[in-house]
Parts: C-alpha cells; structure tokens; sequence
C-alpha cells in the first residue's frame, strides 16, 4: 500500500466526523489568531493554499523564506565544490558524482532545496523524487571544468515519517555499496537525514556533506573538520519569535497592518523588536519569512552559541497568561524538536503564554488531532499539519468547536 494515501484516508474519517457534528460557525474561531508555522498551507502542486490564508484577518504564515532557502543551500554547494574540485574527485575521472536525500515530496521547504540544489549544479530544474539523467558542470576556481551527475535521489520516508534520519542511513548503505568511489559529494534536505549519511561511511573516509537547518548536534560536526563541510540556519530565533509576536500582537490589541509590522518593522508596545534576522511579511501569501544564511566552520561557532535576539528585552507588561494550542506534526522530528521547539520556550518569559503541546506521529493528522479537547478555551492556535495540504481541515475542526 501506498504510505502516502493513509493520511489522507484517515483525513476523510475526521472530516466526516466534523461534518456530522453539523453546526455553523459559532464560536468565533475566527476572531482568534491562527497561526501556521514550518509546514506553509499548500495546494499538491506545493504553491501556497491562499484560500486557506484567507480564511480570517487573523491567519498568518510564519516561517522562513523556502524558495531563496534552496537556492542559498544550492550557492554554497556549488562554490565549495569550486574550491575543492580536485581534492573531491575520488576516482579522478573529472565526474563529481553525488547522492541527494530529499525530506518529504509534499512539503515546499524539501522541494525549494531540491530545486535549488539542481539548479546551482545544473543537474535538473524540478523537484522530481528519483535521480535526474541532466549531466551539470562546475568550472573549478583552478579553471579545470567538472562534470556534475546524480547518482541516486530519494525522499526519505518510514512508519515514523518523512524526513527520516534512520532511512536516509538505509539509502546511504546502499549507495556505498552500489556506486562506491564515484561517490564525491552527498547533499540532503536537512540535517538529521545527514547525520543518518555520514554515520555510514567507511572509516576514516571524508566525504563533503551538507545539510540544511543548523541543529546543535551538526554544528558540532562542522567544528570539528570532518565530513560535514555545510549548512544553512533557518535563522530559527527570528522564526520562532515571529509566531510568538504575531500572538503578542493580538492580546496587545493591534489590527491589520500593526499585526505584522510591530515588533518586526518597529517596537512593539513593551520595546521589543526582532533583531537577529530579516523577517520580510508577503501580503499575498501573509506570510512572515524569516532570512536564511550559510554556515561552514568559519562561523559555526556563533551560529551554535545560540544567544537569544537581541531586540528581545522586555517582558510583557500583559500579565496574563494566553493560553495557546500548540500542534507539532512530529514528536520525533529533529529539527522542531531539537531547535525550534527548545526555542520557544526560551522565549515564553518573555511573552507570557500557556501553552499546551500537542504532538503527532509524523503520517496520521488524527494524531494531532484526535488530542483536540476544549477549543474553546484556547485564546489562539498554532497550527503544523502532518500533510501539508491539509489546513482546511483544522480551520473546519476550529470552526465546529
Ligand atoms: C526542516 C526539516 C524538518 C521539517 C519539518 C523543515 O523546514 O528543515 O528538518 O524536518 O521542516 O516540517
């Protein structure tokens, strides 16, 4: 069986439930912040579901920018590879032959950096889940021109989920075993899955890896000057702090433009500001999307230091504790629940929420949503589906409360 179908089998089940519920609108779902974060709402072609943004005056995205993400991730592949053409090529047959791990078919954050990544090295243009014939080059900064070939492409999905660490490690076994020394380069759609790569090469063999995220366990790697040669912050404070601010905003009684300009272009009313990345609003997606930048060892020190934004000084003079519905699509995922989540929670002295987490298995939407008790008493929602696709589900859930 297909694993891709069973969410949206189950999907049918809950939505079933929700209609037999029956009932219009009634307890103001939509006067409440909702706020989707690391998983934006997308149609399956992954373009943002702009029906689903729509949904109220109080719907916002907040994440990082996924498309200029990709083509970060695909620049710093690409010069490395010009800076170390030669030392690369393994076999010296002028080939640099690489392996790719992609995240999740239907998640637009893995797509952008496949894309991205294909683009800088000329091996393809579209996010295609299988290795691309298109041969790439890279001109070397020595001026020797490299051929560029895909040797193998996979997305990375077990019973736990997408984005599998414990997968990827399979995959690379496997493609050790089948391409060997043609083998110059692996690249993979986020950390986790390059920690998976990497614990499976040979002995003291190094093979230049680069990942994407910026998770403390990678920065370690990258300092200490072995395989992992890369990879890129989501700038996850700036991200984070975007969803905390976006609710501070409301209880702080802002509307329309002051939702997502203040604490962000300016001062909120207690001084706060995001300082430690560029956090740019779209009106057409309203989305807020945080920076991305490239980490190597030159500065993966800072990078790991982790030290709370800056602009962030002053705890609410809003005494009361918000309670806020948390949703987090996986309770095993690496990077929510290694960076972004911990991250959070530094903040919440700051802003003052209650929060109640719930977390799911990574494949099913009901098991986030079968621990929806009590809509209603939440002041505002948090949102990060297991697919996707699948906002509308939760603003029906709200809405039917
Ligand atoms: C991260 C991945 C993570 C995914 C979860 C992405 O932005 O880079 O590491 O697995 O979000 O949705």
């Amino acid at each position: 069986m297909n694993k891709k179908l069973i969410p949206f089998a189950s999907l049918a089940l809950v939505a079933g439930v929700v209609t037999s519920c029956g009932g219009t609108t009634t307890s103001g779902a939509k006067e409440k912040p909702l706020i989707f974060y690391n998983r934006q709402p997308t149609l399956a072609n992954n373009s943002v579901d702009k029906e689903v943004m729509n949904w109220s005056d109080l719907t916002f995205y907040g994440g990082f920018d996924a498309v200029a993400g990709g083509d970060t991730q695909g620049k710093m592949i690409a010069d490395y590879i010009k800076e170390h053409a030669a030392e690369m090529d393994r076999n010296g047959d002028g080939t640099i032959g690489y392996v790719l791990a992609i995240g999740q078919n239907s998640h637009n954050d893995s797509s952008a950096r496949t894309i991205g990544i294909r683009k800088a090295l000329g091996t393809g243009s579209t996010a295609e889940d299988k290795a691309q014939s298109q041969e790439g080059s890279v001109t070397a900064n020595d001026g020797k021109t490299y051929k560029v070939k895909e040797l193998a492409a996979q997305e990375m999905r077990d019973s736990a989920g997408p984005w599998s660490q414990a997968v990827a490690g399979t995959a690379m076994a496997g493609w050790i075993n089948q391409y060997g020394d043609q083998i110059d380069l692996v690249v993979s759609n986020n950390d986790g899955m390059a920690e998976g790569m990497i614990a499976q090469y040979p002995e003291g063999l190094e093979i230049p890896t680069f990942g994407y995220d910026a998770n403390a366990s990678t920065l370690d790697l990258i300092l200490e000057g072995g395989s992992m040669k890369g990879t890129i912050t989501q700038n996850h404070h700036a991200q984070v702090l975007t969803v905390l601010q976006l609710l501070r905003n409301f209880f702080d009684g802002e509307t329309g433009e002051g939702m997502y300009t203040k604490g962000f272009k300016t001062a909120d009313k207690s001084g706060n500001q995001i300082l430690s990345a560029n956090v740019a609003y779209t009106a057409d997606t309203k989305a807020l999307l945080a920076e991305n930048g490239i980490v190597t060892i030159d500065n993966a020190q800072g990078v790991k230091d982790d030290v709370l934004d800056s602009g962030i000084k002053n705890k609410t003079a809003d005494t009361t504790k918000h309670k806020v519905l948390w949703t987090v699509y996986s309770s095993t995922d690496n990077f929510l629940n290694q960076t972004y989540i911990p991250t959070v929670e530094r903040y919440l002295e700051y802003y003052n929420y209650d929060i109640t987490w719930i977390k799911g298995d990574g494949t099913q939407e009901t098991s986030v949503t079968s621990g929806f008790t009590n809509l209603n008493n939440y002041e505002a929602y948090v949102v990060n589906m297991v697919e996707p696709t699948n906002g509308a589900l939760y603003q029906d859930l709200l809405a039917n409360a």
